[in-house]
């Protein structure tokens, strides 16, 4: 782990209100960029974790410090067909294929993790009686027409459409974990995440995100590619910040609550691109590949409800943030291929 992340770490946990020692915690999805994010300060507070996952889209190398902890479990398997039988006092679900062109081409498996997963996993809290946080999306809003968007915003969405096998399924896990909170009074909360960034959020397998995209091209020298005009909006928020978020959703009595977590600033992608330049100090052109199918044009959530039950909001700016994840990549493009292949920071296509 980089310095950059201890200190991030460092920061996040005295300011989530509450402890976790010796709690027994599930992570599925584990392995991804969140999910290890997660791991590692729920072991730094003192909690037994457990990280489930089927590594389609997260990395070995993510969890590999925690692997030496006597708190800390990595198992492997699929959580649409099945979880570790045992109880656990919280079970953070984020399983799931949030890339966009990842999920496109593998829709029923998307569905799948989000769905069968969801109910596998409220199956077992309901038995355990286990708290559970689900990791849902602000693409459950689709293209929305209200900005800022609050979480009593119903969506503008298409169950046809070419993103539908993510954010429909996303939906109907949210719909489940309220009808458990409903029918079996079970403790879900639901957060409703905005794009998160930072060290470990996918570069190099042609279904990276945009940020480390961009990161990964001006680093090494090559045209930073805008799908479409630039104009459409992004808010992103740097990944200590989400993880204070999240775990301050475990520690505070949120219980049955649905909450947007993310920046509030919102920024172009256009904009963006020039931004990664200056921070990276690159001399990449900017380039425009055709627009990705049904694109929200704008995402900028409304976080009042966030600041209001959780005393949250975000503290790192897009400057700053964007300059400790291009420390983090500058270090990682640096080792050699074999184990860039691993963290997922090869070449971007
Ligand atoms: N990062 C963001 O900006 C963002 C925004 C909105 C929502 N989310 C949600 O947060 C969660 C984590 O996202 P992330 O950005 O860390 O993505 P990620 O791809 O890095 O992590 C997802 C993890 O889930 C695992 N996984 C996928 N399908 C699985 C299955 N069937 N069984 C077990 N494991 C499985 C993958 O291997 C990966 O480790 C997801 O649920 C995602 O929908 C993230």
């Amino acid at each position: 782990m980089s310095d950059t992340m201890e200190l991030d770490l460092e920061g996040v946990l005295p300011k989530t209100g509450g402890s976790f020692e010796g709690e027994d915690v599930l992570i599925t999805g584990g392995a991804g960029f969140l999910g290890s994010w997660l791991c590692e300060a729920l072991v730094r507070s003192g909690a037994r974790v457990t990280c489930f996952d089927n590594l389609s889209t997260g990395s070995r190398r993510h969890i590999s410090g925690l692997l030496r902890s006597r708190n800390f479990k990595f198992l492997r398997g699929d959580v649409s067909r099945s979880v570790p039988g045992r109880s656990f006092d919280v079970i953070v679900h984020g399983a799931s294929i949030p890339a966009p062109e990842l999920y496109m081409k593998s829709p029923i498996e998307t569905v799948r993790a989000n769905g069968s997963g969801t109910e596998v996993v409220l199956e077992l809290a309901r038995k355990t009686d286990a708290t559970v946080l689900l990791l849902s999306t602000s693409e459950v809003y689709g293209d929305a027409t209200l900005i800022p968007t609050p979480e009593s915003y119903v969506g503008r969405v298409d169950s046809l459409g070419p993103r539908a096998c993510y954010y429909e399924s996303k939906r109907y896990a949210e719909t489940l974990c309220v009808s458990y909170f409903k029918e079996h009074s079970l403790d879900v909360r639901i957060s409703r995440l905005f794009n998160s960034y930072g060290p470990r959020l996918d570069a190099g397998s042609g279904y990276s995100r945009v940020i480390s995209r961009f990161i990964v091209q001006a680093l090494e020298g090559r045209a930073l590619t805008i799908h479409g005009d630039g104009n459409q909006t992004r808010s992103f928020c740097y990944v200590s910040d989400t993880v204070r978020a999240l775990l301050s959703m475990l520690t505070r009595n949120v219980r049955g609550q649905t909450i947007n977590v993310g920046s509030d600033t919102e920024i172009s992608i256009a904009v963006l691109a020039g931004l990664v330049k200056r921070i990276t100090g690159s001399e990449s052109r900017i380039t425009h590949e055709s627009p990705r199918p049904d694109d929200p044009r704008r995402r900028h959530p409304d976080i009042s409800k966030a600041k209001r039950l959780l005393g949250w909001s975000p503290s790192v700016r897009l400057e700053d943030g964007l300059a400790r994840t291009t420390e983090w990549f500058r270090r990682e493009l640096a080792q050699p291929d074999a184990e860039r292949r691993k963290a997922g920071t090869r070449r971007v296509p």
